[in-house]
């Protein structure tokens, strides 16, 4: 299949399972936090994580519809933590994919809440015990267990903590590599650790797979400091300027745009290549590293 296509496939089975888990399951009065959460959740986005995930499976010889309650999982955490982010105490942005962010529409608190109940719901999601039909409960614990490491206080969270931290004061290239690793790393590499656990990977895909996803997570988040400074707020379904508004330490900040530019090219080579003989078949893997390379949104 045509991998755009693919990608297309992925991101419409993910939306379709999304809407079903985002509703009460009993109304006892609480439906604005649930309209709070689909609004986010369901304002478009590129769904990258989730078609990682399910990729992987795919590629290591997993069910897709097994993974895809993961997939789900951690585009809950991807979509709380951008409902955070954008929080007035955080980067204070008002435009989130295409729309008023969160809290321009349902006001602060019910914007925390509504990033806390992704945050919930994703396990409840992941530790569904109904999934123990198609998986055994040794791969579901480690699927858990991947998705909370890698978007909490060692992961994301830590992540956010040193993007704040690094606004009041110069840092290095080196602490804005482990920045950068951490807050959109982590999850990127959750996706493809996700895959490779629920398609039942040998050692060897493991760990071509953690590699390109450490590649395309670094050149993905180096892009998006490079679109906060020449992007189009039409395409790119957010406000640019932020990051400078913020005073945030970005590779551009540090490096000038020319060598992002390049670094951006050279880590979507390295993550291709870390694909080779692991993977016979790579799917969409090589044309989807090379389009995060060059998109514009
Ligand atoms: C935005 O992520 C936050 C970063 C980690 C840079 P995406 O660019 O994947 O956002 P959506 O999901 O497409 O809106
Ligand atoms: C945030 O990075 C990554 C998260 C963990 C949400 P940014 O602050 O650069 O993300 P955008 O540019 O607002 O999407
Ligand atoms: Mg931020
Ligand atoms: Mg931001
Ligand atoms: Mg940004």
């Amino acid at each position: 299949m045509d991998w755009k296509k693919q990608l297309e496939e992925y991101a419409a089975l993910t939306e379709e399972a999304l809407l079903q888990y985002i509703q009460p399951q009993k109304d006892c009065g609480q439906g604005t936090i649930f309209e709070a959460a689909r609004y986010s959740a369901m304002a478009g986005g590129k769904r990258l994580r989730p078609a990682l995930v399910l990729e992987f499976c795919r590629l290591c010889g997993g069910d897709v519809r097994t993974a895809l309650p993961f997939a789900c999982a951690l585009e809950m955490i991807h979509t709380y933590s951008l409902i955070h982010d954008d929080l007035p105490c955080m980067d204070n942005d008002d435009l989130r994919r295409g729309k008023p962010t969160n809290h321009k529409v349902y006001g602060e608190a019910m914007a925390v809440l509504a990033g806390d109940g992704l945050l919930n719901l994703a396990f409840e999601t992941a530790s569904d015990p109904m999934l123990l039909a198609s998986i055994d409960p040794q791969t579901q614990l480690r699927a858990i267990r991947t998705l909370s490491r890698s978007s909490g206080m060692e992961g994301m969270i830590g992540g956010q903590v040193l993007d704040i931290e690094a606004e009041t004061r110069p840092i290095s290239l080196e602490e804005l590599k482990t920045l950068q690793s951490l807050k959109t790393g982590a999850l990127i590499g959750a996706a493809a650790s996700l895959g490779c656990i629920l398609g039942g990977a040998d050692g060897k895909k493991t760990e071509a797979a953690q590699e390109y996803a450490r590649c395309i997570g670094l050149a993905f988040q180096i892009q998006d400091d490079i679109l906060d400074i020449e992007g189009d707020e039409a395409v790119l379904g957010k406000p640019i300027g932020s990051d400078a508004d913020n005073q945030k330490s970005t590779y551009p900040s540090l490096l000038g745009l020319d060598a992002c530019k390049q670094m951006v090219h050279d880590l979507s080579r390295q993550a291709v290549e870390a694909l080779e003989g692991a993977f016979e078949d790579t799917g969409i893997l090589v044309p989807l590293a090379w389009s995060l390379a060059e998109r514009v949104s």
